[in-house]
């Protein structure tokens, strides 16, 4: 019998991502794969094709499935579920990584050049002079050297930062200096005029910046987040930014979303807030990475991108 493929994400995306699909799976040569987001007969489906928000809140009734596929790289609100013991893999996609790095590379240099002073405001005063320093004496940190933090930090560095990396475990980047563990990430602190935070959200990342290692950062620094709300413990950022310790941040996730219209970081004046569109998941180039896993997993290969468990992405 043909593998069922399920798409379980918020109605408007089904009509987005349906032809990407079904020509990603024809270029796999997946002909057969029935393709639908009717959830009903859950005990039919080989594979779930999973977005936050979507009919599926529960994979128990999927007794059939081979894997869950999520159209998401963070997958942290299913990483945990007990009802999902079949493999998850993450979205891992060159037109979501180049995405993120276009849209960091457009914040960072925001703040690099000093865009708002002459965007913002104009008033008839002629303000000439001030220069920024050149990229090269600019100490930029990325926090998570992951799929996107690593393509990040060269996109950084390929613009002439002096880059600074941090994760979990050691590694070896050309051209940026990185580091890792606890002791590592205060080095990294200490130097960043510019955070980007391209951490996943676990235990072990939460509030990583808190109101100890945000002291750590030079007076005046900036904050761009684009990884997960719960990297940051607010109240912390909130003290820091009201006390011109951080000049600004840039923020685009966050611990609800949306974020409350209530939410103080809306109208404070040194906070930009992004509705989470740093880095949306494309069908155009996503749907391939989909199609491969189907088939990888119709081939009896392993699947790709497969989510650690135990390590919580
Ligand atoms: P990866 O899983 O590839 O990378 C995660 C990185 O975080 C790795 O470098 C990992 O370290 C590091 N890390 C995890 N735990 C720790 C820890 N305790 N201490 C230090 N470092 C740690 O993820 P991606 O690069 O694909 O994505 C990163 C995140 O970006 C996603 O999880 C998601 O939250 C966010 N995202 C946001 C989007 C948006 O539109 N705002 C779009 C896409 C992603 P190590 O290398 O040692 O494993
Ligand atoms: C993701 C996201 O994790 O869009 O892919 O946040």
């Amino acid at each position: 019998m043909a593998a069922r493929v399920l798409f379980s994400a918020p109605g408007e995306h089904w009509p987005l991502w349906r032809p990407h699909l079904l020509a990603a799976f024809a270029e796999e040569g997946l002909d057969e794969v029935a393709l639908t987001d009717d959830p009903a007969g859950p005990w039919t489906f080989d594979y779930l094709v999973y977005r936050p928000g979507g009919p599926v809140a529960d994979f128990t009734p999927f007794t059939r499935l081979k894997a869950v596929l999520s159209l998401w790289a963070g997958v942290e609100g299913i990483v945990g579920d007990r009802t999902l013991t079949v493999p998850l893999c993450r979205m891992v996609d060159d037109g979501l990584t180049r995405g993120m790095a276009e849209w960091v590379a457009a914040h960072v240099l925001r703040y690099h050049v000093g865009t708002d002073a002459h965007v913002l405001g104009q008033d008839g005063v002629w303000r000439g002079g001030v220069l920024p320093p050149l990229a090269a004496e600019r100490t930029v940190a990325v926090l998570g050297l992951g799929e996107i933090g690593r393509v990040v930090a060269a996109t950084l560095a390929g613009l002439g930062f002096d880059v600074r990396g941090w994760s979990r475990r050691p590694q070896a980047l050309a051209g940026i200096a990185t580091a890792s563990g606890p002791e590592g990430l205060e080095a990294v602190l200490r130097a960043a005029e510019i955070v980007v935070l391209l951490l996943t959200a676990t235990p072990g990342t939460e509030t990583v910046l808190n109101a100890r290692s945000l002291a750590m950062l030079p007076e005046g620094a900036r904050i761009i987040n684009p990884g997960r709300g719960s990297l940051i413990d607010d109240t912390a950022l909130l003290d820091a930014l009201d006390r011109g310790h951080v000049a600004h941040a840039t923020l685009d996730v966050f611990r609800q979303e949306p974020l409350p219209p209530e939410h103080p970081y809306w109208a404070h004046p040194r906070v930009t807030v992004t509705p989470h569109v740093a880095a949306e998941t494309r069908p155009e180039t996503a749907s391939a990475a989909i199609a491969r896993n189907i088939a990888r997993g119709e081939a009896g290969e392993p699947f790709l991108n497969v989510v650690d468990r135990t390590a919580g992405y």
